[in-house]
């Protein structure tokens, strides 16, 4: 039988992200599973989830290293001694450099809280109020060097109201994000998803455009 594929989560702050995907590892155990949570500072609660979990975790904060680059080979060696199959960005507030993100290139991916290209950095869901937006979304991506622009796996939208602030669109996108991000992880362990070409193939077809949470027929969760 096949076995689950081992993922890292990275995170930096409260996880839930990542606690959506340890439920959904609940039930789909066959699928994946959550080998490693690391995080780059020590008091992020995500790291309170994963204990709960039993799942083991590391820290390791970058404000103990001299330079980018020292921190993220730290960073490359824990998860190649580990032997993980997928790096899950979850939350992870650190720009990652050229050098490791090549290294893992098809096989680290981040979610966004914008309708990429739309937003990229901080701030998305003041910005998309600012802008007098009538949508907002979430996009999941293939890391590549560029900030926030790799190529789109899926996206999910949220319609905008004029009474969202931008906590309740923040909530609204966080309740997409947490199914969203399982089903993707899940569509990697089942070898559905590559990346080839600096694009993203699913089922091997080309997506020319991102795949829509809400227009997915088989969406089982
Ligand atoms: C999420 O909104 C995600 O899109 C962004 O950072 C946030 C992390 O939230 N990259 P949490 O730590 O998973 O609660």
């Amino acid at each position: 039988m096949k076995q689950p594929i081992r993922i890292a989560v990275l995170i930096s702050g409260s996880g839930s992200n990542l606690q959506a995907i340890i439920d959904h590892q609940k039930r789909h155990s066959h699928e994946y599973k959550i080998a490693l949570v690391i995080s780059n500072k020590a008091n992020a609660y995500g790291l309170t989830r994963a204990k709960n979990a039993n799942i083991s975790t590391q820290v390791i904060e970058h404000s103990q290293f001299k330079s980018r680059e020292t921190f993220d080979k730290a960073l490359q060696k824990t998860i190649d001694d580990t032997q993980i199959d997928l790096i899950v960005l979850a939350g992870f507030m650190r720009i990652l450099t050229p050098a490791f993100t090549q290294h893992f290139l098809g096989k680290m991916i981040n979610i966004h809280p914008s309708l990429l290209p739309k937003y990229t950095g901080l701030n998305t869901h003041q910005r998309a109020l600012d802008a007098g937006d009538t949508e907002h979304g979430l996009s999941i991506h293939f890391v590549t060097p560029e900030l926030d622009s790799g190529p789109v796996i899926l996206q999910a939208k949220v319609s905008i109201t004029p009474q969202d602030t931008e906590e309740t669109l923040k909530e609204k996108v966080h309740q997409q994000e947490y199914l969203a991000y399982p089903l993707v992880i899940e569509w990697f362990a089942q070898a559905k998803l590559e990346f080839k070409d600096h694009q993203t193939w699913f089922k091997q077809t080309l997506l020319s455009k991102p795949q829509q949470l809400h227009h997915l027929n088989d969406l089982v969760i």
